[in-house]
């Protein structure tokens, strides 16, 4: 079976509680969960990965290739705008990326309207809440089909 990794960058563990007005109340365990349900009707597996720090989101995808993953899907929360180690990381592999957003960052302020990440990624999704995640993921299942 293929295998996609989903990384859920910096504060995204606060998911429920954090900004709901913004993020809205699903908790990072239901967003998964409903993820994992796609999974399964469609064949592949998921492997989760949640950190708030930068290298070690660096180093998974890093040997993302190496330990099988047919693609990956990201949300890089705020390293979205500021790493370029995680950029260049997800360009070193040739395991294919999604950027996810719940939030759309182009209606928000100004600092969010760039992403270092998206030139990386094959395309992004970003302002559907929770639905973002499903068309990201749905996305990367066509791309490793
Ligand atoms: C986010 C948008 C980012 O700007 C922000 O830093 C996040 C979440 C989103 O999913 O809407 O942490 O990636």
């Amino acid at each position: 079976m293929k295998k996609i990794l989903v990384i859920h960058g910096p504060n995204l563990n606060l998911l429920g509680s954090r900004e709901t007005s913004i993020y809205g109340t699903a908790s990072l365990e239901s967003i998964n969960a409903k993820l994992e349900g796609l999974a399964r009707q469609s064949g592949v597996v998921l492997v989760f990965f949640q950190s708030n720090h930068e290298g070690d989101i660096v180093d998974i995808i890093g040997k993302s290739g190496k330990d099988g993953f047919s693609a990956i899907v990201i949300n890089p929360a705020a390293y979205t705008h500021t790493s370029v180690a995680i950029r260049d990381a997800i360009s070193a592999v040739s395991v294919p990326a999604v950027e996810v957003h719940l939030s759309n960052i182009y209606k928000r302020e100004e600092f969010r309207h760039q992403s270092l990440i998206a030139p990386a990624c094959v395309g992004q999704v970003s302002g559907f809440g929770v639905q973002s995640y499903v068309l990201g993921l749905s996305a990367a299942i066509d791309l490793c089909a």
